[in-house]
């Protein structure tokens, strides 16, 4: 009994130090503080504004969820109330402007269509995000697939 428990830990040990040793492409930024006095309280840095020019941005690719281009600002998003939803759903679309959640908001994870949305797409926020005009706090190398020489669809 105590050998296996043995072996568990070494195992476990050796588990967490492979995954420290391989560590990240690019280093992400320290969450502990300036040093030398990393646990010192300093004053916070202004939060960044939000781009809140209503101008709908182009996808980075087909499956993106849209950015949110308009501010959320006390919009409260909660099992009893999603202010959301009060433009975004079919029902309101025509009069609020907002363009209708799509077709995906709608299925369960089976597939199956529902008349409302589904409580997988609910909180809106764990998917869209508004914009802040900001440098990025991880550099990345993405490319837009069409800057790759694909061909899409209907080109000539
Ligand atoms: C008062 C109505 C209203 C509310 C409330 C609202 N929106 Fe919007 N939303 C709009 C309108 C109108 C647009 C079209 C662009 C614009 O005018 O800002 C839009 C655009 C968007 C888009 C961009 C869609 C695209 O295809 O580019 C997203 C994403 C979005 N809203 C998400 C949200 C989320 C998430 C919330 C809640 C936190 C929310 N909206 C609350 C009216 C609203
Ligand atoms: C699990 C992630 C997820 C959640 C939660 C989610 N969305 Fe989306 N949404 C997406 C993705 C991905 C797309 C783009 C592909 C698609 O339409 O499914 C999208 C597309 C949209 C669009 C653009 C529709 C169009 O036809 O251009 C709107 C508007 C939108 N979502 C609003 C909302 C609102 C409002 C909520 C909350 C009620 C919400 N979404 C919840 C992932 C999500």
């Amino acid at each position: 009994m105590n050998a296996i428990r043995t072996a568990m830990i070494v195992l476990a040990c050796c588990a967490a130090s492979l995954t420290l040793a391989q560590g990240l492409p690019q280093d992400p930024p320290e969450l502990t503080g300036p040093t030398p006095q990393p646990m010192e309280p300093i004053p916070a840095a202004p939060l960044e504004r939000y781009v809140t020019d209503d101008v709908r941005q182009m996808r980075a690719y087909p499956e993106q969820p849209p950015i949110i281009p308009h501010s959320i600002e006390g919009y409260q998003l909660s099992v009893n109330a999603n202010r959301c939803l009060s433009c975004h759903k079919r029902e309101n679309s025509l009069g609020t402007g907002a363009p209708m959640i799509s077709i995906t908001h709608f299925m369960t994870r089976e597939g199956q269509m529902l008349a409302d949305v589904s409580p997988r797409r609910y909180f809106c926020t764990q998917c869209h995000v508004p914009q802040a005009d900001t440098e990025a706090l991880v550099k990345n190398t993405f490319t837009d697939m069409a800057d790759m020489g694909t061909e899409t669809a209907g080109d000539q």
